[in-house]
């Protein structure tokens, strides 16, 4: 049988006090609304749709990538009435109902209550809780049978004493649904059409609920305010440490630890603490991450140190390479095997060939440097005319002195040195030296003026 998974948003989220759609808040870098699409692709579900209702356009436009189908809820008349909105558009198979508010369901347990479904059948993922207020509780028959559930504001005092929970998960056939959602009444005491009440229908037909539990209650927590916001952040991060660990990477903080995108890495890989990678980051066997570092899509290969407080962006690292502290890699920066980037230096669409070193305090932009190249402190390459951007290249074991200001378009040929402070707007042979330097002007019987004493 086919598979739609139905997505609810349309939900306002007030509780964030934020412009912002809740389904948009970011978890691990990524709007929460995504995880759940993700989970559901994962599903290979066949048509994936999303209920919007407050933000919607808003919605729509941060999901514009996706493959997905968008239903308008207008009014927010419950959860019933939110999933009726995609009736139309559903396939004829298995429906599987979803939040866009809760991120971390893992997809095993989706699976797992997916293939209990078929007409005989309706799949409901519960959780036993100890602090079930507000949850729409589990009404079990006495052969312990699922019969219906009832929500918490409509719930008696001895309903309200059951601790297993109605997660909001559900999956059923797009039959069930087109047979049971018209027949929703808004009668209680939210008057909403509540999705909840189609579990005594089946129960009523003699269709059966099958139940399933989550591994952990995380799979199913939902997000109503910043600070449960922030707990599921580092419950999710918890978990993308622990599994680091078990690779083989040293953390000495796994709780000081965020990864906002995928991080792979080799064996024997350190990070210290504070350090934030976003996007797609590999590390290579041996490379240790200073403290407080921030890479993003870059690339560092094998035994590379990255020393504290570097930043780094689209770049990629050969390896045996040292980087920082303080140093900022921006995209397009290659460092090959060996090569050194120092203290307050920022690179930006430059290769750096074996064993050069750029040690410190300078700017390097569209540029090639070859082998053993040395940049001394203070050198800028001088890229931007104001309109359009140029190239600067360096031979092999070509010597920059400190202070140098290469003004693009230049090149400084294999084994020519430049002298300290010299500002190069013409090219330079192989080998050859240029220096441009004002003269150096001396005067021995110099009197350093003193100040006026004024009364
Ligand atoms: C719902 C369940 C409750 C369950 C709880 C778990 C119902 C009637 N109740 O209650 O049994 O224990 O979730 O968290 O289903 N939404 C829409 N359109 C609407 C209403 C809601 O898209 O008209 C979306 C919301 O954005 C939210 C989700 O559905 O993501 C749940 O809605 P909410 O109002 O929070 O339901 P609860 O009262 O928590
Ligand atoms: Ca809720």
């Amino acid at each position: 049988m086919s598979l739609d998974v139905v997505i609810l948003a349309a939900g306002q989220g007030t509780r964030m006090r934020s412009t912002l759609p809740k389904v948009l808040h970011r978890l691990a870098g990524k709007p929460m609304v995504r995880h759940v699409i993700d989970t559901a692709r994962g599903l290979e579900a066949e048509r994936t749709h999303v209920v919007v209702g407050h933000g919607a356009e808003h919605v729509r436009e941060a999901l514009a990538d996706c493959r997905l189908r968008f239903a308008l809820q207008a009014e927010q008349k419950g959860t019933g009435h939110a999933v009726a909105q995609t009736l139309d558009a559903l396939g004829d198979g298995k429906v599987l109902v979803l939040y866009g508010d809760v991120p971390l369901t893992r997809r095993e347990t989706l699976r797992e209550l997916i293939q209990a479904v078929d007409e005989q059948h309706l799949g409901l993922l519960t959780v036993t809780l100890e602090e079930p207020n507000g949850y729409g509780r589990i009404l079990r028959n006495a052969a312990g049978e699922a019969v219906a559930i009832v929500e918490h504001k409509d719930a008696s005092e001895a309903e309200r004493t059951i601790r297993e929970c109605n997660t909001g998960i559900m999956a059923m056939t797009a039959a069930q649904l087109r047979r049971w959602l018209p027949r929703l009444s808004a009668d209680n005491a939210q008057g909403e059409y509540y999705l909840t009440d189609i579990i005594a229908m089946a129960a009523a037909e003699g269709v059966k609920i099958a139940t399933a539990q989550p591994a952990r209650p995380l799979e199913v927590e939902g997000v109503n305010n910043r600070a449960q916001m922030a707990r599921l952040e580092r419950a999710h991060q918890a978990d993308i440490a622990e599994a680091l660990m078990a690779q083989g990477v040293a953390l000495p903080d796994p709780s000081r630890l965020d990864v906002r995108g995928t991080l792979t890495c080799g064996h024997d890989v350190e990070i210290d603490v504070g350090c934030v990678f976003e996007g797609e980051v590999e590390l290579g066997e041996g490379v240790r991450i200073g403290p407080h570092c921030v890479i993003r899509d870059s690339h560092i290969g094998a035994e590379t140190v990255v020393e504290p407080h570097s930043v780094i962006e689209g770049a990629v690292a050969a390896g045996h390479n040292r980087i920082g502290p303080f140093a900022r890699l921006r995209p397009g920066s290659r460092l090959a095997v060996g090569a050194r980037v120092g203290n307050f230096v920022e690179t930006k669409n430059a290769e750096v060939g074996e064993g050069s070193k750029i040690n410190h305090l300078s700017y390097v932009g569209d540029a090639r440097l070859g082998r053993d190249v040395n940049v001394g402190a203070g050198t800028i390459t001088c890229n931007y005319d104001g309109a359009n951007k140029h190239h600067t290249e360096i031979g092999d074991g070509a010597f920059i002195g400190s202070n140098t200001a290469l003004v693009a378009p230049v090149s400084v040929g294999k084994g020519a040195t430049v002298g300290a402070g010299s500002t190069l707007s013409r090219d330079v042979a192989d080998n050859a030296l240029a220096v441009s330097r004002a003269r150096l002007v001396t005067k021995d019987e110099w009197q350093r003026p003193v100040k006026h004493k004024d009364y």
